[in-house]
Order: structure tokens, then C-alpha cells, then sequence
């Protein structure tokens, strides 16, 4: 099989936007707080769209945009923590709503690594000659397990989706070696638990000193095992955390002329969303050049991280 590559995006945001100050009527913070501590100015809340529906306005346009014909999707993955829904997968309700007949379909659950994990899914699936066309969905609606009352949590979060085709190359690897892991021990870190409602919960320090100390080393490896270095790369998109995370990173690592996606500012922390979201808002606005090494890098619940260089579409 021809090395896979990711030929098409899309992304879908609902239509409401909640400001830092709108946060301030719920609970006791205020807009320079969380400014200033998670680089976050505004979040979309979906009032009336479900998860699923956000998945499937992501999907149709990425869909639309890769020319692929429906029954040439033999997979369709939906990476998501916020899946109200057990059975059936929002895969699987995305598959029926966008007329996708007979593909596998399912979901994947590894909290804010859920994209990445799900594309080297479907890339060594491809590989394999499991299937020839696949769909790769971030999805989350994390307002639905968000405790309203809980300050250190929910001026963080917020909802979106975003979507790739991914399809066999003509030619040049289009998908790096994914480079993925966990680290069980702080599975308390974060936490989506509880009885009959599930709520987002983070020991938000512990995660901080976490990823400002790990991700450096990850990020080398990802962009080592592609055989790229840093300083080659063409954009750099990963998990829209903290501003602070991403630009420790970035500085770091020494890059200076990549484009680095913090649309963590406008969007918030969609959790599996937001590395699609952020590449194919970047790819719309042709801020990166077709064809550039990109990194994507992801961690959260587990902790459980997830990571690989792409080929920008
Ligand atoms: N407004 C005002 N004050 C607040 C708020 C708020 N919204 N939230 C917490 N505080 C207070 C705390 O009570 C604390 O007060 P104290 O010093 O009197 O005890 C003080 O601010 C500092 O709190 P910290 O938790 O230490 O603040 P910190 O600078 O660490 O920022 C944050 C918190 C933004 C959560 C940060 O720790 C972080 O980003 N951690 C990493 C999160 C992450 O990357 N998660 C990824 C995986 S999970 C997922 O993506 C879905």
C-alpha cells in the first residue's frame, strides 16, 4: 500500500462564544487571571449541538474537501472523552449521517491524546491494507462534563471538532512513526469520573510540571523517529492546553521560524479536538506551506501522550 497521508481538513466550532468576563458571574476569578495563567480569552460552547454533530460538520467538510466519495472511507475514528453515549460510537452515528455504508467505525478514548492515537491507528491500518480512505475525528463537547462550580476547571475547557481524510500518498510518507506512551501511576492527574454525571476534574500544577518537563524530550523523539529536526519543522500544533506549555515548548526546543498554532487563546482546551481544530484552521488560512513537516504532539488523561510529524496538506 502507498504510505498514507492526510489529504484533506476540516474543522466546526459552535456558534457561542463565552468570554473570560462571562465566567466571572459564575465563579470567583477574573479576566486577567486567566489571561495571564492559561493564555485562554474566549471559549465556543455548543448550546444546542451534541457532540455528535460536531464531529459530523468537522467530517463533511473534510470530506468534501478531499474528493473522496463516501464508500471510499473504509474507517471512520472518532477521538473523544466527552461521548455521553456509550453505543452506539459517535464513529458509527457520523458513518450513517454522512452515508459512509459499511466502514469500521469506532471510538477512541485516551483523553487530550485521542487525535494523534486515533491517526496512527488509521495510518497503520492503511499500511496494512486494512482499508484505502479513512476519517480521523477530534470531537468533544467537554461543557457537558464540565463543573460549573469548579473555577480551577471550568474557565479551561471548551467545545469543537476537527477532521482529516486520510488517504494512501502518491509517493512521500505523509504520516510519521507515532510515538505514544502513559505513565499510569498519575492517572489521578486527570480525572473524568463519577456515577450518573461525569466531571472533568486536573490536579492542574501536577500536569503543568509534568508536561513542562517531559513534552521537551518527547517532542525530540517524535521529530527524531520522522527524521526531521525541530528546527526544519514548518508548523508546530499541539495540545491547546496553556499558553504557557506551549511556548516553553517551542522555546526549547529552539524553534523560531515554525508556525505555532495557539488557538488555545480563542478556542480554549477542547481536549481530543483541539490539534485537528488548530491544524485545519491554520491550513485554511494557508499559513502553512503544503507539503512542510508539522508536528503534532498531545497528552492528558492516563496521563497518556501521543505524538507524530505530518505532511502538511
Ligand atoms: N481564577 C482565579 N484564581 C484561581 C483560578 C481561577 N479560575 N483557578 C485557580 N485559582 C487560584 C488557586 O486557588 C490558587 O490559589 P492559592 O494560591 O490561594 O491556593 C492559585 O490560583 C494558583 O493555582 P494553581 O492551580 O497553582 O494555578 P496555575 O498557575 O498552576 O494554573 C492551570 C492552573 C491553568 C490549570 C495550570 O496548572 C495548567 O495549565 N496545568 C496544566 C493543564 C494541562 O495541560 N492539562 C492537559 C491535560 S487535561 C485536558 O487537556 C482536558
Amino acid at each position: 500500500m502507498p504510505p498514507p497521508r492526510i489529504a484533506a481538513l476540516g474543522h466546526h466550532q459552535p456558534e457561542h462564544v463565552m468570554t473570560n468576563d462571562d465566567l466571572t458571574a459564575l465563579v470567583d476569578t477574573t479576566d486577567e487571571w486567566i489571561r495571564k495563567r492559561t493564555g485562554i480569552a474566549t471559549r465556543r460552547l455548543a448550546l444546542r449541538e451534541s457532540v455528535t454533530d460536531l464531529a459530523e460538520q468537522a467530517a463533511a467538510k473534510a470530506l468534501a474537501r478531499s474528493g473522496l466519495a463516501p464508500d471510499e472511507v473504509d474507517m471512520v475514528v472518532v477521538a473523544t472523552c466527552s461521548a455521553i453515549d456509550r453505543c452506539p460510537s459517535i464513529a458509527a452515528q457520523v458513518a450513517g449521517r454522512l452515508h459512509i455504508p459499511a466502514a469500521a467505525a469506532f471510538d477512541v478514548n485516551n483523553g487530550c491524546a485521542g487525535f494523534s492515537t486515533a491517526l496512527a491507528t488509521v495510518d497503520h491500518a492503511i499500511r496494512a491494507g486494512a482499508a484505502r480512505g479513512a476519517l480521523v475525528i477530534g470531537a468533544e463537547k467537554m461543557s457537558d462534563i464540565t463543573d460549573w462550580t469548579d473555577r480551577s476547571t471550568c474557565v479551561l475547557l471548551g467545545d469543537g471538532a476537527g477532521a482529516a481524510v486520510v488517504t494512501g500518498s502518491d509517493g512521500r510518507d505523509g504520516i510519521g512513526p507515532v510515538v505514544w506512551g502513559s505513565d499510569p501511576t498519575r492517572g489521578h492527574a486527570v480525572r473524568i469520573s463519577g456515577d450518573w454525571h461525569p466531571l472533568f476534574r486536573q490536579e492542574g500544577r501536577e500536569v503543568f510540571r509534568w508536561a513542562t518537563t517531559e513534552l521537551v524530550p518527547l517532542a525530540r523523539k517524535t521529530c527524531e523517529c520522522a527524521g526531521v529536526s525541530p528546527t526544519d519543522l514548518g508548523a508546530v500544533v499541539t495540545h491547546q492546553a496553556n499558553l504557557r506549555i506551549i511556548d516553553a515548548l517551542v522555546d526549547r526546543l529552539g524553534i523560531t521560524d515554525a508556525v505555532v498554532a495557539r488557538d488555545v487563546v480563542d478556542s480554549g482546551n477542547t481536549s481530543a479536538a483541539s490539534i485537528p481544530l488548530a491544524l485545519s484552521k491554520l491550513v485554511e488560512l494557508g499559513a502553512v506551506p503544503t507539503g512542510s513537516p508539522v508536528l503534532l504532539f498531545s497528552f492528558g488523561g492516563g496521563l497518556s501522550w501521543a505524538g507524530q510529524v505530518v505532511m502538511c496538506p
